[in-house]
């Protein structure tokens, strides 16, 4: 099994730590909905959380889980840090290693900056352990494994009973989301079916691997799925040269429960969130207890994430 320091991608992990993780997961989710939670394995253990973007889900749920299996958790205060005062990314990584700082979870916009992190700390000899909270367009490693272990949640399956029979349509802002590059990740890995479903502008200009297709109609993109995944448009990514024209985006590709006709009779929902309801996804669809798997991933997004710190805890042992 990987014996990793790091969580820096879903691809770094082979699959016995990727079905380990999951099965955790798992675990963790169904103490959670018994009011249980798990010895406190990283008693003594320092996290600090480093967002540089803004952030609910990831930032709280980090600190939750982190919380939960009893460590201590100091969330840095970027807007009011000596970011501000020229220090540098790299710079500020080593002070808060300097400090003592066993986990640290790091989210930033700029690609490579999870790298250049767990290089500057491998370099400088501490036993620091990175987490990727989401970088750029690049991934969101937990977000793709907390979707993942959701979706086995929701389906009453175990990670060795695999997604191979599941079809899964990610709609939306695929070329600028690292969810669905990270989902894409992740549920191929499980055998999933994925497709992806957008206007061509905002579909990745390649398919990628673990994809079977990309469809530029809702209707026939979420034709018999079994899973909905609706995305965000990620304004904050479009580049200063993608003329995108979004007028009408939600009468052609906004998820309502008349365009989910298309999908499976059970079809779910999911969002990662943060939603923007009434362009990508409806009120009623966000809120249909019958369909939606969002507020789900959130509670999810604790128990992948206590996952996660126990697995590399292990590695440190
Ligand atoms: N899904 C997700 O990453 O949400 P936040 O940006 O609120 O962390």
């Amino acid at each position: 099994m990987t014996t990793a320091r790091h969580l820096t991608d879903i691809a770094s992990l082979d699959d016995e730590a990727l079905l380990q993780i999951l099965e955790r997961s798992l675990t963790f989710r169904r103490m959670m909905d018994q009011g249980r939670y798990p010895k406190p394995v990283l008693e003594g253990r320092l996290q600090f959380n480093l967002f540089f973007e803004n952030s609910t889900r990831t930032n709280l749920s980090f600190e939750v889980a982190a919380k939960r299996l009893g460590a201590i958790v100091s969330v840095v205060p970027v807007a009011a840090s000596s970011v501000h005062k020229g220090e540098t990314v790299d710079d500020t990584v080593v002070t808060l290693c300097a400090q003592g700082a066993d986990y640290l979870v790091i989210r930033a916009a700029p690609a490579g900056t999870i790298a250049s992190a767990v290089s500057v700390i491998e370099r400088n000899g501490y036993p620091t352990s990175i987490l990727n909270a989401g970088e750029g367009a690049l991934g969101h490693p937990t977000q793709g494994l907390l979707d993942v272990s959701s979706v086995l949640y929701a389906l009453k399956r175990q990670p060795d009973d695999r997604l191979e029979d599941v079809r899964l349509s990610i709609c939306g802002d695929i070329r600028h989301s690292r969810v669905a590059a990270s989902a894409i990740e992740g549920f191929s890995r499980m055998g999933a079916q994925i497709t992806l479903v957008g206007p061509s502008q905002l579909l990745p200009s390649e398919k990628p691997a673990g994809v079977a297709a990309m469809i530029e109609d809702l209707g026939d993109g979420i034709d018999g799925a079994d899973v909905v995944m609706a995305l965000r448009i990620q304004k904050e990514r479009f580049g200063a040269d993608e003329g995108l024209s979004l007028d009408g985006f939600h009468e052609q590709f906004g998820l309502n429960h008349a365009k989910l006709k298309r999908a499976s009779p059970d079809a779910i929902v999911m969002h990662p969130g943060p939603m923007n309801r009434g362009v990508e996804i409806s009120d009623a669809l966000a809120d249909d207890p019958e369909r939606s798997l969002i507020r789900s991933q959130v509670t999810h997004g604790v128990a992948t994430r206590m996952a996660v710190l126990e697995w590399l805890e292990e590695a440190r042992r």
